[in-house]
């Protein structure tokens, strides 16, 4: 492991804030875990022995080496919010142990997982590829390579999940899948208007928008709902 920077002004300067945002998104994973407790009652065990199993621990995981990467900065931890449940999903929750209705809400997680993880595939690949081209190349291998490794195999498993689930809906459990997502979607980590903003500012950041990958992740999102 070596964390060493060279230019840290630099590197706060250019990825502090998308830093922050990031460390923040995978260290909720420990509040997601919890929402997926509401959400789906009864798990098939597939899914249950992903997300706590497979999908948690790696995700607190890139949360800690993030922070430590913080750390190194000089820069605070990231806050976290790990334990206020939005009501918006304790209401899902609330009507989730009805079979037809579990379907859709396991639909919905398999559909908004595919989304955060095609970006997090991209914010990766975007860090990575940004340090190196600064000449940080330890702290680009040590510590978002082993990051930027694990996040497709999250993409592989919701999109294998999803694929396999849309086939067995009925077409109004589709309908009512696409009408809750048309009304419910938000990138993850982004709760409140502030950390919509933060979102805007890892795009920025990543000039996303100059390479055109705005596209992709509104193609990636496109996917997502067309199922
Ligand atoms: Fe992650
Ligand atoms: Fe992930």
């Amino acid at each position: 492991m070596d964390f060493t920077v060279r230019r840290p002004q630099e590197v706060i300067g250019r990825y502090g804030r998308v830093l922050d945002y990031m460390a923040r998104a995978e260290l909720e994973v420990e509040r997601n875990v919890r929402e997926l407790d509401v959400l789906m009652p009864e798990p098939p065990e597939l899914d249950q022995y992903f997300y706590r199993q497979v999908w948690g621990p790696q995700e607190l995981q890139h949360g800690l080496i993030l922070d430590q990467l913080q750390a190194e900065l000089g820069l605070p931890k990231s806050a976290p919010n790990v334990s206020t449940v939005p009501l918006k999903l304790r209401v899902l929750g609330g009507i989730a142990h009805l079979a037809a209705i579990q379907d859709v809400v396991r639909m919905l997680y398999y559909l908004t997982g595919m989304t955060t993880e095609r970006s997090a595939v991209l914010a990766y690949q975007h860090l990575y590829e940004g340090l190196l081209s600064m000449g940080e190349d330890a702290i680009a291998v040590t510590a978002v390579a082993p990051i930027r490794r694990q996040e497709p195999g999250h993409y592989a498993y919701y999109q294998m999940s999803a694929r396999e689930l849309w086939a067995r809906l009925t077409p109004w459990q589709q309908w009512l899948t696409r009408r809750l997502r048309s009304i419910s979607f938000a990138p993850v980590g982004a709760n409140s208007p502030q950390e919509l903003r933060q979102v805007g500012e890892m795009m920025l950041a990543f000039d996303i928008r100059r390479r055109g990958e705005i596209d992709e992740f509104a193609r990636s999102v496109a996917r997502s709902e067309a199922g």
